[in-house]
């Protein structure tokens, strides 16, 4: 089951950069998408794992919830603050009272979770005046660098993902007490199989990772940091620069992405909706 290129009637897309990424042009967002347009992002997604479309309008909050749904069912947020009166969207905002920047640390979207987000949708309304770029890694590609002995070790492994060491009191700052809360925790193949391509991609990151399981602990430890490392190189990587009402829609069964926090005292804020996932096999 591999992903078929093809021609886009509806969209035009050119590739980000080598390891992964696409800008779409020729959509407007804040119109809503038609079920053809949305057949063609999909398989955009499933062809550049991250699409980035441009020279777009703010969509209102109504309009974002009903292009995510088209993808799926939303997800709900374990932990971060809902949006008044829209409750599917998660408001990222960072400014110079913040206390920690969400998706600051490199990790794939709720991967805690036992049905980690399939996808994630985010624009973009308020920006520094430079810097909040997001770095995304190709992990099918992350995986296909494995030298041979280690994907077949990797092959029956399970990891540990686990959030109470990053939800808790996360958003004390915006109004969330979860003093009462439990934060979710899954264990999921350290090797997963895309469900619509077929393609393998490594499934660990830094945040949510804490242990292989079946190993001692010291070893757990070393083959994540590993893998980690290994996942991170900028050979696999892209980084996005974004510009005003931009949206950056991501495929978090394939990806990992770092929100990169270095425009302190200045303001980033935007709108995200997440699509439903199944469990990772
Ligand atoms: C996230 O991880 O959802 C945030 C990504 C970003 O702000 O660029």
């Amino acid at each position: 089951m591999q992903t078929v290129t093809g021609e886009y009637r509806r969209i035009r897309v050119t590739p980000y950069g080598p390891a992964l990424g696409g800008e779409v042009r020729g959509v407007d967002l804040a119109r809503g998408l038609d079920p053809e347009t949305c057949a063609e992002v999909r398989r955009a997604l499933l062809d550049r794992q991250v699409l980035f479309f441009k020279s777009q309008r703010e969509i209102p909050p109504e309009t974002q919830v009903a292009i995510g749904r088209m993808f799926g069912p939303l997800h709900m947020h374990p932990a971060a603050p809902q949006m008044s009166g829209h409750p599917e969207i998660f408001e990222i905002h960072v400014h110079r009272d913040s206390r920690v920047a969400n998706g600051e640390f490199w990790h794939s979207d709720v991967s805690c979770d036992a049905e980690p987000p399939m996808g994630t949708i985010l624009q973009l309304h308020v920006l520094p005046t430079s810097g909040g770029d997001t770095i995304f890694v190709n992990m099918y590609a992350a995986y296909d660098a494995l030298p041979a002995e280690l994907k077949t070790r990797l092959s029956d492994l399970t990891a540990r993902h686990a959030s109470e060491h990053v939800y808790r009191e996360r958003y004390s700052d915006r109004g969330v007490d979860d003093a009462d809360k439990a934060y979710p925790a899954a264990d999921h193949p350290v090797v997963r199989t895309h469900p619509e391509t077929g393609r393998k991609a490594l499934y660990v990151n830094r945040t949510f990772t804490t242990r292989i399981h079946g190993l001692p602990d010291s070893e757990s430890q070393a083959l994540l940091g590993l893998l980690f490392d290994h996942s991170e190189q900028p050979r696999f990587q892209i980084r996005f620069r974004w510009e005003l009402n931009d949206v950056a829609f991501w495929d978090n069964r394939c990806t990992m992405h770092h929100a990169i926090w270095d425009y302190w005292p200045e303001e980033r804020k935007g709108r995200r909706v997440t699509i439903r996932g199944g469990r990772p096999r």
